[in-house]
């Protein structure tokens, strides 16, 4: 018998499994793929590090203003994919160590839990029953392929990839089009448009990146579309042809021609399969409905991550999966949904946390909202010819606490955390003006910002 059962092996279930296992719960892990999830094997971490290589590259080709000069600068595409396969590898095995370490057993197996018994749970994988008492329901999420015509086929035949498929990619399609302007679509346009692609965006909304701030979306678009990415806006899509993407824009059919196409509309939670049904676990649209203890309706059975589709991001599941955890010791613990910052790795980079221009006015709040360019801070312009970055606050009017910041620009995924801890703890601007930032650093801009408004 098993203190705790953890069904997947990505961010929400490895970073429980070592929480669990270290404050003494009997910890099984079973994982049907390669531990680490989505995260690890086919999306942050792989993403970075082929933008890393692009980055380097888009450096290489502008790095004239800065006084230095590259002769021939060339990216070698299918160096790149193998680099992200020893990356992958490396991180994966670091888990894996980290399981042993922790004396987390791993069973490698699709799980299905069979019924709920007297003291627990019984779980069966690759024709074993475990039992538990508590289960913590990890399995993720995976891309989303609605049934718009000709679509499946081409996911079958090779010619449109998800974020699965994309990533061992070895050749650089000349057309790539992308369905969808959210975060990965996003990032592999940013990616490939780096490295020669000629790169097509279909969006259906009037905006891209979803839920950002508007203003920062726009220059998003505008910095992207001086790059050369072309974006559909307000285009449905309406079939996937052989070597086409077909869709409506302004009342009219168009078609784009493609090499390849990138699916990238959105994720589906991974609830079917499991058993959910015979425990009688309830879920909404696909996804386990949790609340922010990350409980289910079902007593001693908790879900983290993806799966209870609420914000699809490896920090939340790493948060969740820490606060079912507590949960099942007996410590009160909750996720503030308010507080977790996110990032899209476009260059330059996107980072944002808690309300937004367009949410505090749905919401009919009080709040002061100001954009500062990020040329207040001396390094930001010591490394930027021409940048155009900003940093964006939502201040409370009444109380003067820090509701929200957007940051468009170098470094700001590494900034955002900081500004997170302000949302989180509910600072206001004053308690602020107390904190050194270190000089010089891109930052300050947060810091100035908040002294001027
Ligand atoms: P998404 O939800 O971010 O964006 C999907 C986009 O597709 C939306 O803008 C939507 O309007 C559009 N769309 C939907 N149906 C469409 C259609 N038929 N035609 C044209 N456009 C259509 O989804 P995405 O990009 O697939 O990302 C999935 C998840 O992965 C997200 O939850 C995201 O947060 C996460 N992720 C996070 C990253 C990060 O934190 N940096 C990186 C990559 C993914």
């Amino acid at each position: 018998m098993y203190d705790l059962i953890i069904i997947g092996g990505g961010p929400a279930g490895y970073n429980a499994a070592e929480r669990a296992s270290e404050s003494g719960l009997k910890t099984l892990v079973i994982e049907k793929r390669a531990m680490g999830g989505v995260c690890l094997n086919e999306g942050c971490i792989p993403t970075k590090t082929l933008l890393y290589s692009a980055k380097i590259y888009d450096y290489a080709k502008h790095s004239d203003a800065y006084g230095v000069t590259f002769e021939g600068a060339k990216i070698d595409h299918a160096k790149v994919i193998d680099r992200k396969g020893k990356v992958v590898k490396m991180l994966v095995s670091g888990v894996e160590a980290k399981m042993k370490k922790h004396g987390v057993e791993v069973v490698k197996a699709a799980a299905v839990i069979k019924e709920k018994t007297a003291d627990g749970f019984t779980v069966e994988a690759d024709g074993k029953e475990y039992q538990a008492k508590n289960l913590l329901i990890c399995t993720g999420s995976e891309a989303a392929v609605p049934p718009i015509p000709g679509l499946r086929e081409a996911v079958a035949a090779g010619f449109a990839k998800t974020n699965r498929e994309i990533l061992d990619m070895k050749e650089v399609p000349k057309e790539l089009v992308i369905i969808g302007g959210g975060v990965i679509g996003l990032e592999m346009a940013s990616y490939f448009n780096s490295i020669g692609s000629h790169v097509r965006v279909i969006e259906m909304l009037d905006h891209i990146a979803g839920p950002t701030d508007g203003e920062i979306s726009a220059l998003l678009l505008k910095t992207y579309k001086k790059k050369g990415i072309e974006f559909l806006l307000k285009a449905k899509v309406t079939s996937v042809g052989k070597d086409c993407v077909n869709y409506e824009l302004d009342g009219k059919e168009q078609s784009a021609k493609a090499d390849v196409v990138l699916v990238s509309i959105g994720r589906r939670a991974n609830s079917a399969g499991i058993g959910l049904e015979n425990i009688g676990v309830i879920t909404e649209r696909g996804a386990i409905v949790t609340s922010d203890t990350c409980a289910t309706n079902v007593p001693g059975v908790y879900a983290a991550g993806d799966v209870n589709g609420k914000i699809m991001l490896a920090h939340t599941a790493y948060r969740e999966g820490e606060v079912a955890i507590n949960n099942i010791l007996g410590k009160k613990d909750r996720v503030n949904y308010n507080s977790i910052p996110s990032v899209i790795y476009t260059n330059p980079e996107v980072a944002s946390v808690g309300e937004t221009q367009e949410s505090v006015k749905a919401k009919g709040l009080d709040a002061k909202v100001e954009s500062f360019t990020m040329n207040y801070s001396g390094r930001y312009i010591a490394e930027n010819e021409g940048g155009d970055g900003i940093v964006k606050l939502i201040i409370d009017k009444k109380h003067r606490t820090i509701l929200g910041v957007h940051m468009f620009g170098t470094y700001a995924s590494e900034i955002i955390y900081g500004a997170a801890m302000m949302v989180e703890k509910e600072m206001r601007v004053e308690d602020v003006h107390k904190l050194v930032f270190p000089h010089p650093t891109v930052s300050e801009v947060i810091r100035e910002a908040l002294h001027m408004i």
